[in-house]
């Protein structure tokens, strides 16, 4: 375990007020990211993965006006206590993200090399003619062929794989000190999804940059997390140094989750699915939210919200049937 993390979240709840009623899409009692490291934020979809993300970099989406509240610890300040300015200087420069959809994410009105520039002159204050220069340069880095052309063009114009690649090369372009990569390559086919990996996990060793890598796909965080986050419903419900998580899973849920894995089913055999659906997060069930999933569910489960407790050096797990006894599989249903 890192020292003194990098980020840290604490009790973050985000509430999102729409028309179908009030969406509690985060509920997270605690999740670090340490100097350095790549993170894997990893559950099905709409468990919030996005907003937390989001939180961070103090942006909600427009069409759902919402509230946050919590702490989130970044460099030796909570950013929930910043103001917008501030804010806007510490997206891109010390926090930056690759957002879910490639192409949608850049502006369809400019060429990508005007917005990369824009990004770089605006941080860095420089003129145009190093912007420019700048932009090149991070287009080599991520192997972008024929950075002149690539630049001249309009987003339209560029693959899926491409325009991951320039979100990659916005993202990194002022070396902030966490990157966050909403599903970096969901959106692409099989053989450019192993290169953008590849991509990501090579930049963080050169320049040093924190990665938290939001996916739904355990097959993918496996491949370059040096620690895991299991997120269900809102809330982290297990996380921990990622070699330790997969080998020993302790959370129902992770256990679920890694046994559905197709690498994992027995071949031939159909994956064993997780019973039940996930649950609404307009009305997310009391106590613990995978209960009603849970094969080990007790009557405590579903009364009072497990706490995340340390497993170990390199573990963390919220769950009433798992603790410091660990070994042991049956929930304490004294409670
Ligand atoms: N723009 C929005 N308007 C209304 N509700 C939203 C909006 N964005 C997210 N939500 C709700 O917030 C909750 C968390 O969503 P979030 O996008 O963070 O999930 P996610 O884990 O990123 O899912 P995915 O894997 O599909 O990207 C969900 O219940 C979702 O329906
Ligand atoms: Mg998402």
């Amino acid at each position: 375990m890192v020292s003194e993390p990098l980020l840290s979240i604490r009790n973050l709840r985000v509430q999102l007020s729409t028309d179908r009623g009030l969406v509690h899409a985060v509920d997270l009692s605690h999740l670090t990211v340490g100097r350095g490291e790549t993170c894997g934020l990893v559950g099905e979809t709409g468990c919030g993965k996005t907003m937390t993300g989001l939180s961070i970099l103090g942006l909600l989406p427009t069409s759902a006006p919402g509230t946050v509240e919590g702490e989130i610890w970044f460099r030796g300040r909570d950013l929930l206590k910043r103001g917008p300015a501030e804010m806007r200087r510490i997206r891109g420069r010390e926090i930056s993200m690759i957002f879910q959809d490639p192409v949608s994410s850049l502006n369809p009105a400019f060429t990508v090399g005007e917005q990369l520039a824009r990004v770089i002159r605006w941080h860095r204050r420089v003129g145009s003619r190093a912007a420019r220069q700048a932009a090149l340069d991070m287009c080599s880095l991520v192997r972008l062929p024929d950075p002149e052309q690539v630049l001249r063009r309009y987003p339209h114009q560029l693959s899926g794989g491409m325009c991951q690649r320039i979100g990659i090369a916005i993202a990194l372009a002022l070396r902030p000190h966490l990157l966050i990569a909403d599903e970096p390559t969901t959106s692409l086919d099989v053989t450019i999804q192993a290169q953008i990996l590849r991509l990501i996990a090579d930049l963080q060793d050169r320049l040093g940059t924190a990665v938290l890598l939001i996916s739904h796909d355990l097959g993918v965080v496996a491949q370059v997390c040096d620690r895991v986050a299991v997120m269900y419903a809102g809330d982290v419900v297990e996380q921990g140094a990622t070699a330790r998580v997969l080998a020993r899973p302790l959370h129902p849920y992770t256990q679920g989750l890694l046994a559905s894995l197709p690498s994992r089913g027995a071949s031939g055999r159909p994956l064993p699915a997780i019973p039940g659906t996930v649950p609404s997060l307009i009305h997310p069930p009391p106590g613990c939210r995978f209960h009603p999933r849970c094969s080990l569910a007790a009557p405590r489960c579903s009364r009072e919200r497990p706490r995340p407790r340390a497993v170990g050096p390199e573990q963390e797990v919220a769950c009433h049937a798992r603790g410091p006894h660990e070994g042991g599989d049956r929930p304490d249903a004294s409670g």
